[in-house]
């Protein structure tokens, strides 16, 4: 749906598969899924150290808080390195070159540039057509999209209207939020990784709090990601091809929709309130481990004759 390829156009204006081959090996899911696999990598690893962190910092489960640390914070480094490099830049790469329109919108470039700065902070006035109270790095968006500081990155002003994103500011805003947590997690990732292999992490609390806490994080940044995604798309369904507007069933009535809507809303909320309870339940309880005479009871449980 993003940079649909390895097909062809019927006279009757349907859509044929004709290359197999080109759809598996598609450049962009290739680094839509390392991106996104990473990502989870990202989160998993967080939430560990910050489990293991929370051990360390209650005084309980500390062994077992160590390996959890210890885990989590190696892999989150090489995980959110790899989300800003490579698979990040090749992403950016991807959309400068296939998707331009939703490159400017998410950097709020509204206008043409050469030597194009990347904003770190700003608010888009879509009205205005301008980014109001930037701060910025010069040229640096010229060189991370076109690996040269002078060259000339298109801003909205060279496409029409009807092919901008229909919500500017929200593309924006879930881009910079993904990139900025995606730095942050990075920053913290080496601090507590030095500090690791100066062997000073486990008692440096001021790190351990910071872990606790940084684990909701990239759960945001992963939908911060899947929005900018899904918004930079639009106005397409199918990028190039079908118009979001043109693709939705009118066998289906608006109120439909909204009741299936709010049904799954429902359903995803009693899961999420179970799924807290248990996850707080089984950290309260902490890990078992088989010792003594329990250990002989659990390894007979398991063994492939037990009960024959
Ligand atoms: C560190 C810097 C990062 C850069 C430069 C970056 C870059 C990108 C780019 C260019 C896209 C494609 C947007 C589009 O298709 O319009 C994207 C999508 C995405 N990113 Fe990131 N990203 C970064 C960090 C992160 C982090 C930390 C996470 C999560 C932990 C994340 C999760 C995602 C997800 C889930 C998507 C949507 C994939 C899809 O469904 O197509 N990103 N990112």
């Amino acid at each position: 749906m993003q940079h649909p390829v390895g097909f062809e156009i019927a006279a009757n204006g349907a859509a044929h598969l004709t290359s197999f081959w080109a759809l598996l090996f598609n450049e962009w899911a290739l680094w839509q899924y390392l991106h996104t696999m990473s990502g989870a990598l990202v989160t998993g690893s967080f939430t560990m150290a910050g489990l293991g962190a929370f051990y360390l910092l209650s005084r309980t489960q500390e062994e077992q808080g160590k390996m959890f640390v210890t885990l989590g914070v190696s892999v989150a480094l090489a995980a959110s390195t790899f989300q800003l490099w490579p698979s990040g830049d090749q992403h950016g790469q991807l959309v400068t070159k296939y998707q331009p329109i939703t490159l400017a919108a998410m950097e709020g470039l509204f206008h043409s540039e050469t030597g194009a700065p990347i904003v770190l902070v700003g608010q888009p006035d879509t009205d205005r057509q301008k980014l109001d109270n930037p701060i910025y790095v010069p040229k640096a968006l010229s060189f991370l999209t076109h690996r040269r500081w002078g060259a000339e990155v298109k801003g909205l002003n060279e496409f029409p209207r009807d092919r901008w994103p229909d919500n500017i500011p929200l593309l924006y805003y879930c881009y910079h939020i993904m990139v900025g947590l995606g730095t942050i997690f990075i920053a913290i990732a080496v601090a507590a990784g030095f500090l690791l292999w100066r062997k000073q992490l486990f008692g440096a609390r001021w790190i351990l709090w910071i872990l606790m806490l940084t684990f909701p994080f990239p759960f945001i940044a992963n939908i911060a990601g899947w929005i900018t995604a899904e918004v930079g798309r639009q106005p397409w369904l199918v990028y190039g091809l079908l118009r979001t507007e043109n693709g939705f069933s009118s066998h289906v009535s608006a109120g439909n929709a909204l009741f299936t809507l709010i049904g799954f809303m429902g359903m995803y909320t009693v899961l999420s309130v179970l799924y807290l309870f248990l996850m707080w339940r089984e950290i309260a309880h902490g890990p078992e481990f088989l010792t003594g005479s329990n250990a002989g009871a659990s390894v007979e449980r398991l063994s492939p004759t037990a009960g024959v």
